[in-house]
Parts: C-alpha cells; structure tokens; sequence
C-alpha cells in the first residue's frame, strides 16, 4: 500500500473504532447526537429547502421504477391502496407523508436507529413545501393529521409481530447499511403477503470513506472494518452480486435490477490488488458496479413467473436515468 494511504487508513480506521465503540456502548446516546446534529444521511444539499426536491425525487423513483418494470400500469397508481412499510426512513416522514397524499392505505417504517427528528421547525420546513409543490392544502396541521397513524417501529421484534400486512416495501440508501441482509429478509418474508413488492435503491459507494479512490474502503481487512462499523451502520461492503440472489433465499423473485452507478473496468484495476480479501480476487465487474435498483416480487404475484434467476453483473443493465431523478 502507498504510505500516503496508510497515513489515511490508519487514523480512519482508529476514528471509526472509537466511534463504534461508542455506538455499541450507548446507541441511545449516539442516536441522540445523531438527531441533535439533524444527521440524516442524505448529505448537506438535501437538507432544509434541499430536501423538498430530494423526497420529491425519491417518491417519483419509485413509481417510475415501478411503471418501468410492470408492477404498475401507471406510474401514479404505485401507492393507490397499498399498505407500505419503509425501511430505513431518517430523520423524516417525508416519504410516509407523500404515499399517504398518493392514497395509501396503510403506511409504516423501520429504521435500526431512532433518529426521527422531534424539531417541529425542521420537519415543517420540509413537510409544507412538499405537500405545497404537490397542490394540497392544510400545511403543517394537515400534514400532522395525515401522519398520526404512521407508526415507526422501534424494533425487529416489533416489526415481526403480526400478521403479514405489507403489500409494498422501499427503501432507500438503506440495505447498504445493513449489517445482516439475511436477517433482515428473514423478517421482510415473515411480515409481507405472497403478493408484495419490493422497491430498493443500494447505494454501493463509499460513503465518504476514502483517501483518492472510490473502493479505498474495501482495503481493511474484514477484522478491522467489523470493529470500525459493526454497531454504527457504516457501509457493510456487500457488493452487487450479494444483493443479486438475497431475495431469492427468502422467498422472493429478482424481476428487475439495473446499476446506477459504475466505474470502469481500469479503475478497479488500479486498485484491486491493494483490495483487502474478498474483494482482491473479486471479479472486476462486480467490483465496478457501484449502485443498483432492486424490484423482488412475493411468490403468488403475477410476475414471479418472470423471475430473472441468473442474472449476472456482466448482464446487468443500466438503470433508466431518463426517468430517474438525480438524486
Ligand atoms: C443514508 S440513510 C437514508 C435515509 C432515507 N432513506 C433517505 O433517503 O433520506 C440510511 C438509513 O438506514 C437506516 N438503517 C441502518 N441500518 C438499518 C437496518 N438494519 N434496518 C433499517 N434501517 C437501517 C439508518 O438509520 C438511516 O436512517
């Protein structure tokens, strides 16, 4: 490794351990700061006025990816009815919000960290431009009538109880953060019906974690990014083709994935090498897709039958950007 990477990795890495530890001593403290500081993750130009184009894309995405794979004829018909858990909301319900304007019936979330801001000033100065800029009335008091059955559930263990009620799941930057995939499909094949939906948007890049190149996270070894980000909800370095086949071990069918972001195969290559195992012997196309939609259907809906099951990163297709938001 070049000395000027490993004058970066090694303060990283200390950084990112103390804040681990941290994390896993005291996560309601940590949640707390989290809230305190407005983290949300979305990055500083989609705070305050930021955020109302920000959620505006997210939504459209999703009805549009929807629209684009046939789960829906009409792109605005996606959360018509629909009883929707989003996993991984932050620090608003900016989305909850906008799928109950869209008509449905029954919306929720899951976040492993409690970092729903309580700032009514902050929540406001996005909820009223949101429902504003979509044509509806009633500002802040209606946004508040809309939101008091939105439950956010505190934990997996309230999220597994029940019956199955979801018909529809997205999320958003989020199942990067997950420490156990399986674990969390587990959970979503117990609370969803047969006929359910899955929208999510991974986000595959390094969140930050770099000197000068785009998979300098990938150099720690796996013992040491465990102890840098087991309790924090850092990156979990799973790469594209772990996101591939982790529906179908849950039940679920692959029917659309298409990459949003890539970098070139000589790219990888300047770098690979340098790659802590696995990803040095990874192959380089895998390791170039850094970003991916992810569409899974439950067993008894219609396309299920059109289950892509061999879908390799070589083949995978690039996302629709025409019909996506910049976001
Ligand atoms: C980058 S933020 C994205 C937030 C939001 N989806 C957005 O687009 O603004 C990642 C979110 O995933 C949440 N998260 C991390 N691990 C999770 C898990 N295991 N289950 C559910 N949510 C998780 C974080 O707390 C955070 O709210």
């Amino acid at each position: 490794m070049r000395p000027s990477k490993l004058l970066w990795a090694i303060p990283s890495a200390t950084f990112h351990a103390t804040r681990n530890q941290v994390f896993k001593r005291a996560p309601r403290v940590a949640s707390a700061l989290l809230r305190l500081g407005n983290v949300s993750g979305r990055g500083g130009a989609h705070e305050g006025p930021g955020a109302t184009d920000y959620f505006r894309g997210v939504v459209s995405d999703y009805e549009q990816i929807a629209a684009h794979t046939g789960v829906v004829a009409d792109a605005k018909d996606l959360f018509r009815n629909r009883r929707v858990l989003e996993l991984g909301p932050g620090d608003t319900r900016a989305v909850a919000l906008m799928a109950k304007l869209r008509g449905a019936r029954l919306v929720e979330g899951y976040d492993a960290f409690d970092i729903t801001s309580r700032d009514e000033s902050y929540l406001r100065g996005i909820y009223e431009p949101l429902m504003a800029r979509d044509g509806h009335d009633g500002g802040w008091e209606r946004a508040k009538e809309l939101l008091r059955d939105v439950r956010m559930l505190p934990s997996r263990e309230a999220l597994r109880a029940g019956e199955k009620r979801y018909d529809l799941v997205i999320s958003r930057a989020v199942l990067e953060h997950v420490s156990d995939l399986d674990a969390t499909f587990d959970d979503l094949a117990r609370v969803t019906t047969p006929d359910a939906v899955q929208i999510h948007k991974v986000d595959l890049r390094c969140h930050g974690n770099k000197f000068d190149h785009e998979l300098d996270f990938l150099m720690f070894p796996d013992a040491v990014y465990r102890r840098m980000a087991s309790h924090t909800g850092m990156p979990n370095r799973v790469r594209v083709p772990g996101y591939l086949d982790l529906g179908a071990r849950h039940g679920f069918s692959l029917v659309y994935a298409g990459a949003t972001h890539r970098i070139s195969v000589a790219e990888v290559d300047a770098v690979r090498e340098h790659l802590a195992s696995p990803f040095n012997v990874m192959a380089r196309e895998a390791l170039a897709v850094l970003g991916v939609w992810l569409v899974l259907v439950g067993p008894e809906h219609p396309l299920a039958s059109k289950a892509l099951h061999d879908l390799t990163t070589e083949a995978l297709p690039v996302a629709p950007a025409e019909i996506l938001s910049r976001f």
